[in-house]
């Protein structure tokens, strides 16, 4: 692969996926994010029968990054296995951009192949910030 992290990242957000828990929707999304110091460090959805409560992957990979104590993504992969790609939605794109740079970036995989690479520039142009 063009990214030598990637084999790695793509087992670990395929275990995560199987952790997902979607009795909603039943769209199983997962993702792991490689932090500037290397770590790598994974997230899924989760629903609920309260449906606006649900937390996509790349919060719940953020949640995770939080609190075990980094704060800035190299790379992030999100995962799912459907036919469509999983583009991260709105507010994703809002909460990735957080703890990213410009040249951050995103990786799409789908039914078992890298889809589309991303930078953070590209994927939220002209972002909210303070
Ligand atoms: N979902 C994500 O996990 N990430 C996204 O970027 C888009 C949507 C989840 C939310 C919900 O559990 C399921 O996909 C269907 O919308």
């Amino acid at each position: 692969m063009m990214y030598s992290y990637l084999n790695e990242m793509v087992n670990k957000a395929a275990q995560a996926l199987d952790f997902s828990y979607v009795p909603v929707s039943n769209f199983r999304v997962s993702a792991c994010i490689l932090t500037e110091h290397n770590r790598m460090i994974v997230g899924c959805n989760f629903e609920n029968a309260s449906f606006p409560l649900s937390v996509c992957a790349e919060t719940s990979a953020i949640a995770n990054m939080i609190s075990s104590g980094s704060r800035s993504i190299r790379a992030i992969l999100i995962m799912n296995n459907e036919a469509e790609l999983c583009s991260p939605c709105g507010g994703c794109r809002q909460q990735i951009f957080e703890f990213s740079q410009k040249d951050t970036l995103i990786h799409l995989y789908g039914n078992g192949q890298l889809k589309k690479t991303l930078t953070m520039e590209e994927l939220l142009p002209c972002p909210f910030h303070l």
